[in-house]
């Protein structure tokens, strides 16, 4: 069953059921400003870092799940009877409602008792600031009075602080109303120079900036008192719960049309320009009020819009195909590059499924996904390499997470995850096959931001290179660390105690415990190191690092092979993983495909063994398994892969990032048909006939897909969600 349908020639998904199995989100903002939107106007915003400048407040394990984001509520002032025309959060049975979730930008309306209203969100270009341009029509035959509510409710900037330090958050909030403009000021009086404004293009009948004078006492967003009785009380008090909510008055006659803009926007001045007049607690609005006042304008706006588009139309333009098949067209079109740069944008920081607040952009992730991006944005991706490259270790390992806001390595997460810096030399490689930029090579970048040691970016790719190598275990493989790309197999961690972290418990030493994954991507690094060698005519270079690879190729097939797979790793105790002596956990499926992408066993046969093992071991209707059989218990000696109910996430669910690396090996063997069926099976697109069952949004990749099937002895409801 579907919830609605793509629409190809707008690179949209029209969303026609407001309840859909999960909320379907969207994001707004390309560069500063960003935005979480799902198909009921929920979500939130924030500048450069959801954690440390979030705009406005979002309970996360929330119920019902989606509540809080942008919320616009119409009034009937006939009856008293009020709505909101994007569903959420009144529930009303609204007519015809539509979610048209576009390219950074997202469309909901809705009709009710002759009342249409419509809001249209976007991040202009350039700007830090979301436009909510709403229009309401009157399609009655009468004419009708009306008022209509804007609100946000904002965050005390530190999400994390925001959520769990009431002591002080409650008595710190500031608001300054100066006509339809109101403006967020917690905490701007001290070390902030930043502040969050809410502005409407109408004059006000009146405004909240009080969370309960808006709601009234016990009372939820679906029905605010001030809604109901149609009264603002105007509340400027401080501390509680800042929000910002506009009420308008207006009539309409039959067929008429009016549009209202909001803007929610974030703004900085400079730190000796913060007060006016200077002395005063007053926000100096000079240098904002320029940019509300543009932006309060319908054809600034609808401008704006128009680049907005033409901004997308270009940047997908570097990659269209045109195939047979509608599903492989639409997602490499339109909605794979789209994944590709919102993940660019925010590294899996926010979604619905990560808060935000938990961590900052990953390295490793980074890297990779800069392979999804490097087309359409290449002087991003420039920038992006240089930033990660400077909060690599000296020693040629990485903090696994930095934070975007600071651009600093994550303490609290640390570094030693193997496999990380084998991923800068692979983002590096692609940027120079995309850009031909050789000159980035020599660009001067420091390690862990400490300015006196930088060297040449090619120095940052051969410690990479070398950190490998400085860290072979027993069977010349490289050793795990903390973990490789599967963060959850953990091989020194040993935890006991509960609420330890599996990432960053270390509980051996480290110096046993290989990879085979690390191998693999060692092999791949160095190949694609020794060609750029090549290239700069360093022909000793070349030479020296190509037999690095080509010797790590052999002790991988040596070491690194079961019989009729590659082994995923050995464990603390030398024993294998992922190997038919296995009770569990058998075969994994990242080697299968990383392997022979390295070129491992390509040419001596084990790739072909390997992959017909994954046809018939891992490969099931809804995409391949990370692994089989799943770990029924704890195991000390793995980790958190096996704390999963089996079918759930590392432990054995389809893990659609690692479906690409098998395709990949199929076509590297010339077994194309079999990867385009693979390919099939988890392209969302073709998954949208069974959204009922497959619960995600039908134009995004889920991280994991799990099913009865997967989960064995182990049953998940049916009416829970299967994509993640
Ligand atoms: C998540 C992490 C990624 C990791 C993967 C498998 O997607 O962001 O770093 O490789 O899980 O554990
Ligand atoms: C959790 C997730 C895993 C992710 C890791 C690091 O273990 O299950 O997918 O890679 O955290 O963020």
């Amino acid at each position: 069953m579907r919830y609605g349908y793509f629409d190809d020639v707008n690179r949209e998904y029209v969303i026609t059921q407001p309840d859909t199995p999960l909320p379907w989100i969207n994001y707004l903002g390309m560069e500063q400003y960003f935005g979480l939107i799902s198909n009921t106007a929920g979500g939130y915003s924030f500048y450069q870092d959801a954690r440390l400048r979030r705009i406005t407040r979002y309970r996360y394990n929330n119920v019902p799940q989606d509540m809080g984001g942008r919320y616009i509520y119409l009034r009937d002032n006939s009856n008293g009877v009020f709505w909101s025309p994007t569903w959420m959060p009144t529930r009303h049975a609204i007519e015809d409602y539509h979610c048209r979730h576009g390219l950074g930008y997202t469309v909901i309306g809705s009709t009710y008792q002759g009342i249409r209203g419509e809001v249209r969100y976007f991040v202009p270009s350039g700007q830090n600031l979301e436009v909510w341009d709403l229009t309401v029509e009157n399609t009655s035959a009468k004419p009708r009075e009306l008022s209509a509510f804007s609100c946000v409710e904002f965050c005390l900037w530190d999400a994390q602080d925001d959520s769990t330090n009431f002591q002080r958050n409650l008595n710190i909030g500031e608001v300054e109303v100066v006509d339809s403009v109101i403006f967020h000021k917690t905490e701007y009086r001290e070390r902030r120079n930043h502040f969050a404004y809410f502005a409407c293009s109408e004059p006000l009948a009146g405004f909240e900036t009080q969370r309960e004078a808006f709601l009234g006492p016990y009372r939820g967003w679906e029905n605010p008192q001030s809604v109901e009785t149609d009264r603002s009380s105007n509340s400027l008090r401080v501390g509680g719960s800042p929000v910002g909510v506009h009420h308008l008055r207006f009539s309409l006659a039959p067929g008429e049309k009016k549009r209202v803009i909001f803007l929610l926007g974030y703004h900085e001045n400079p730190m000796d320009a913060k007060f006016s007049p200077p002395g005063s607690q007053t926000i100096n609005k000079d240098t904002v009020t320029p940019i509300i006042t543009k932006y309060l304008k319908p054809e600034v706006i609808d401008e704006a819009f128009k680049d907005l588009k033409k901004a997308w139309v270009d940047l997908l333009k570097v990659l269209q195909v045109d195939s047979p098949d509608e599903h492989v067209n639409r997602m490499v079109n339109i909605w794979n590059a789209y994944q590709c740069m919102v993940t660019f944008n925010l590294s899996r920081s926010a979604s619905y499924f990560e808060s935000g607040v938990g961590r900052g952009m990953g390295f490793r992730d980074s890297n990779q996904d800069l392979l999804g991006f490097v087309q359409m944005v290449p002087d991003r991706a420039r920038q992006r390499i240089l930033d990660l490259a400077a909060t690599q270790l000296e020693n040629g390992g990485a903090y696994h997470q930095y934070q975007p806001l600071t651009k600093r390595g994550n303490d609290a997460v640390g570094s030693s995850f193997n496999d990380d810096p084998t991923w800068l030399v692979l983002s590096v490689a692609a940027y120079l096959k995309e850009t031909a930029d050789w000159e980035i090579l020599k660009e001067q970048v420091p390690y862990e931001n400490k300015p006196g040691t930088e060297t040449v970016l090619l120095e940052h790719l051969e410690r990479c290179i070398q950190y490998t190598l400085n860290n072979l275990g027993p069977h010349g493989l490289p050793l795990i660390g903390r973990a490789d790309w599967n963060d959850c197999l953990n091989l020194n961690t040993f935890s006991d105690q509960p609420g330890e972290s599996f990432q960053t418990t270390t509980n051996q030493d480290g110096k046993v415990a290989e990879s085979v994954v690390i191998a693999a991507l060692f092999t791949m690094a160095a190949r694609e190191l020794a060609q750029i060698m090549a290239h700069l005519q360093r022909v000793d270079d070349y030479e020296r690092i190509k037999k690095l690879a080509d010797e790590m190729a052999a002790t991988t097939l040596r070491q690194g092979w079961d019989g009729d797979w590659f082994l995923r790793a050995y464990d603390h105790f030398g024993s294998p993983v992922g190997s038919s002596s296995c009770a569990e956990g058998k075969i994994f499926i990242e080697p299968q495909g990383l392997c022979p992408m390295a070129g491992i066993g390509v040419e001596e046969g084990q790739a072909k063994t390997a992959l017909a093992a994954v046809e018939q071991h891992l490969a099931t209707e809804h995409g391949i398994r990370l692994l089989e059989p799943t770990y029924s218990r704890y195991y000390l000696n793995l980790g958190e892969i096996s704390t999963y109910p089996p079918g759930y996430k590392e432990n054995g669910s389809v893990f659609c990032h690692t479906n690409p690396w098998v395709m990949i090996a199929e076509v590297i063997l010339g077994h194309g048909d079999r990867a385009m069926d693979y390919y099939l099976r988890i392209n969302p697109s073709k998954r949208e006939v069974i959204s009922d069952l497959h619960h995600c949004e039908p134009y995004v990749y889920a991280q994991m897909i799990t099913s009865l099937e997967l989960c064995g002895d182990h049953p998940v409801d049916p009416r829970y969600p299967t994509g993640l």
